[in-house]
């Protein structure tokens, strides 16, 4: 069994990227004063640093890395190592010039940045299978290595590449997965529009077509390309796991689907011994703790609930964005402290010290160009303290109430072309159906449509246009063994293949259902529709209606005008010991709620509706009985959050937060470490204060 912890590390993870290779070695002696200043207990090195280490093939400079691993360990810090291939040096490009990607429209990417990688090149698996050879013989049983760190956030910037030497390995992919040529021109429908194949030769990847391409071909080249990274992935844990016995391999995840969408990491959730995940608040004028919360469910998932790990996120601002904001006072840590609610066992960041050169020096760092008199490097050290406190939740795991379906494969099918409406979503839906459950406190699992659902009493699924008929008959025997379904709009109308299931819509779904769409009827821009429901109540809809025919189910909602004025809107059906809902418009966020709670009645699932809005309550449990709750309160006021029994608040004192009545949200305020007056290990009986902007953690008696 490989380790799954990082080697020797006792407390919470709390550090960062650390690049010193930009800066004289005179400034590395400042930076590890300043970690120890910091409570600083692990840092990720050697990421980018190909070029530096092995200067010309075959020929390594390792000085550098031996005096910085050794300085590290001289003062108790950690080291997660990267192995940097990445980034590619020079000289290998101009000697493997096939190396670079070729996009779909056919343009060769030059070098000069980072990520640009044919994952099909020979030449490259060679180059990184040497250089991560040498690394590994090198450091392996180094005193100060915890965790190595494969490459960097496979996926971007490049997704998948075009070249002939991608097409000849899609051929052969495509061989194995499907044996003859006849299977992939079923697979892929080729009697469509022509487009049949008489030898494998003759296929090629989507490449740019005048008009819409063959999705199952586009569907199938995505899951190739996954496939391809993920070996160049395995090729080198495999020989760090030779070469370095008992240390975990990790690689950073972006499971937030606006930071990556190109890679399926339910199957790379179980290729690594340590799932770690990088987050970056997205400007876009929501809730930005809400899609945080949602991609830490996701990456806690991908983990099969195991403790995970956050390796990167910001302390401020960060600068690929239109417009990046600077963090508000507190906000750092209620950001890091959500994280660990919901699984992290620690925080860190994207990066140590702040660049002077280079594309990200006005990225936000741990140590800003401002240096130590600032509020970030204030918030930096209270954050540190903070995660000191917590050390004692290390091991224990969050605590889901509910699941939410999730397939990248249905993603990817999703955002082909030609769809009855383009204002359909399937990311909007599945974030306002998180949303609502967010929003009524509960903490979400998030699931394969294939895998053991029975734990849960509910199962949200958003939009999930591709479900293969094995999930649609999981979801049935799973209501009927007694749970509660809530199923959306344009769900389970196609196989993996893109192919229609036949049959009227919802193929995969009409039997747990119990109801056929006869056809749907997408609505125009600002065009809504009115439901009316039980006791005279209306709900309002937009972009999407259906036409519903119920066999089975019972209409609890009707349309009152729009298409299909008078049907069914909503249904719920009971099979088995359970319950299956279905919504067939886009409801707003007060009448997803109103579904929502109906939903949550029907299963039993806890009301916790009086708690404040954003006001976010997460528990974590240990297996021998240890429990705690997280309050994170993201509001401007100070909130109370009713305790089950009593406990012992751990955070209070060391950390976090705006100083209670300081509005969040202005620049105002100073920021505070702690809370004045409060000492650490404060009892608590029956309620819990938190103030404005702060969090709280508590460890629950009994
Ligand atoms: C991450 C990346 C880091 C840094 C960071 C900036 O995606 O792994 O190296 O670029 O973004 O936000």
């Amino acid at each position: 069994m490989p380790q799954t912890t990082p080697k020797g590390l006792q407390r919470l993870a709390f550090g960062g990227d650390y690049n010193p290779e930009q800066w004289p070695e005179s400034v590395w002696q400042e930076d590890v004063r300043l970690m120890r200043e910091a409570g600083v207990t692990m840092v990720s090195v050697g990421i980018f640093s190909w070029a530096l280490l092995e200067p010309e093939s075959g020929r390594h400079d390792f000085g550098w890395l031996d005096r910085l691993l050794d300085l590290l360990h001289a003062h108790g810090i950690r080291v997660d190592l990267g192995t940097p291939t990445v980034a590619p040096p020079a000289w290998f490009y101009r000697a493997h010039p096939e190396a670079l990607p070729v996009t779909a429209e056919g343009m060769r990417y030059s070098y000069g940045s980072r990520g640009t990688i044919c994952h099909s090149s020979s030449a490259y698996r060679t180059a990184a299978a040497g250089i991560t050879t040498a690394l590994a013989r090198r450091y392996g049983s180094h005193p100060a290595l915890a965790l190595w760190h494969v490459h960097n956030e496979y996926g971007v910037p490049v997704s998948a590449c075009y070249c002939d030497g991608c097409a000849a390995h899609f051929r052969n992919w495509l061989h194995e997965t499907y044996g003859s040529v006849e299977a992939v021109n079923e697979a892929w429908g080729t009697a469509f529009w022509g487009q049949a194949y008489g030898s494998y030769e003759e296929i090629l990847p989507p490449r740019v077509t005048p008009t819409v391409g063959n999705p199952a071909q586009q569907l199938d080249y995505r899951r190739f390309a996954d496939a391809t990274i993920r070996e160049n992935f395995r090729m080198e844990r495999d020989i760090l796991h030779e070469l370095a016995p008992g240390i975990p391999v990790t690689t950073n995840f972006m499971t937030a689907l606006s930071q990556c969408d190109s890679i399926d990491y339910w199957a790379w959730g179980r290729e690594v011994d340590l799932v770690t995940n990088d987050h970056y608040l997205m400007t876009d004028g929501r809730r930005t703790h809400i899609n945080l919360a949602m991609a830490a469910d996701l990456t806690r998932s991908v983990a099969g609930g195991a403790p995970w790990l956050l390796l990167e996120h910001s302390t401020s601002g960060v600068n690929w964005q239109a417009r990046n904001p600077a963090k508000r006072p507190g906000e750092m840590a209620r950001n890091s402290l959500a994280h660990v609610a919901r699984g992290s066992e620690g925080a860190m960041f994207f990066q140590w010290r702040q660049s002077r050169r280079g594309a990200e020096k006005f990225h936000s760092a741990m140590v800003p160009h401002g240096g130590t008199d600032t509020r970030v490097w204030r918030e930096v050290v209270a954050l540190g303290a903070g995660l000191e406190a917590l050390e004692e939740v290390r091991g224990t795991r969050t605590v889901p109430d509910v699941a939410v379906l999730w397939d990248w494969h249905s993603w990817w099918a999703q955002s082909l072309e030609w769809r009855p409406n383009e204002a359909h979503d399937a990311r909007e839906r599945a974030d306002s159906f998180y949303e609502a459950l967010y929003d009524r406190h509960l903490t979400v699992d998030f699931a394969h449509p294939e895998s053991d659902l029975s734990a849960y009493p509910l199962v949200v699924v958003p939009a999930l246009y591709l479900m293969t008929e094995a999930a649609g008959q999981n979801l049935r025997e799973y209501v009927e063994d007694g749970g509660t379904l809530v199923v959306s709009y344009f769900s389970g109308i196609v196989d993996e293949h893109d192919a229609v299931h036949p049959g009227a819509y919802p193929g995969a779904l009409r039997d747990v259902l119990g109801l056929t769409v006869e056809e749907w009827s997408p609505l125009l821009d600002e065009q809504r529709v009115r439901i009316e429901g039980p006791g005279g109540a209306s709900l309002t809809g937009d972009v999407w209606t259906e036409f519903v025919r119920p066999r089975g189910a019972e209409t609890v909602w009707s349309y009152a005008d729009g298409p299909a004025a008078g049907g069914p809107a909503v249904t719920r059906r009971r099979l088995g010991r359970g319950t299956a809902w279905y919504v067939s418009t886009r409801l707003d966020a007060a009448s997803l709620d109103a579904i929502v709670a109906a939903a949550c009645e029907d299963a039993g699932v806890a009301e916790r509706a009086a708690l404040p809005r954003d006001v976010e309550v997460v528990r974590r449990a240990g297996d021998d009985g240890q429990r705690y709750l997280f309050a994170l309160n993201h509001t401007a006021e100070d909130a109370e959050v009713p305790l089950d029994g009593s406990g012992t608040e751990l955070l209070a004192g060391a950390v976090v937060g705006t100083a209670a009545g300081t509005p969040v949200g202005t620049a105002a305020g100073t920021p505070v470490g702690a809370t004045a007056g409060t000492p650490v290990g404060t009892p608590v009986d029956g309620k819990l204060t938190v103030p404005a902007g702060a969090v709280r953690v508590v460890r629950l008696d009994g």
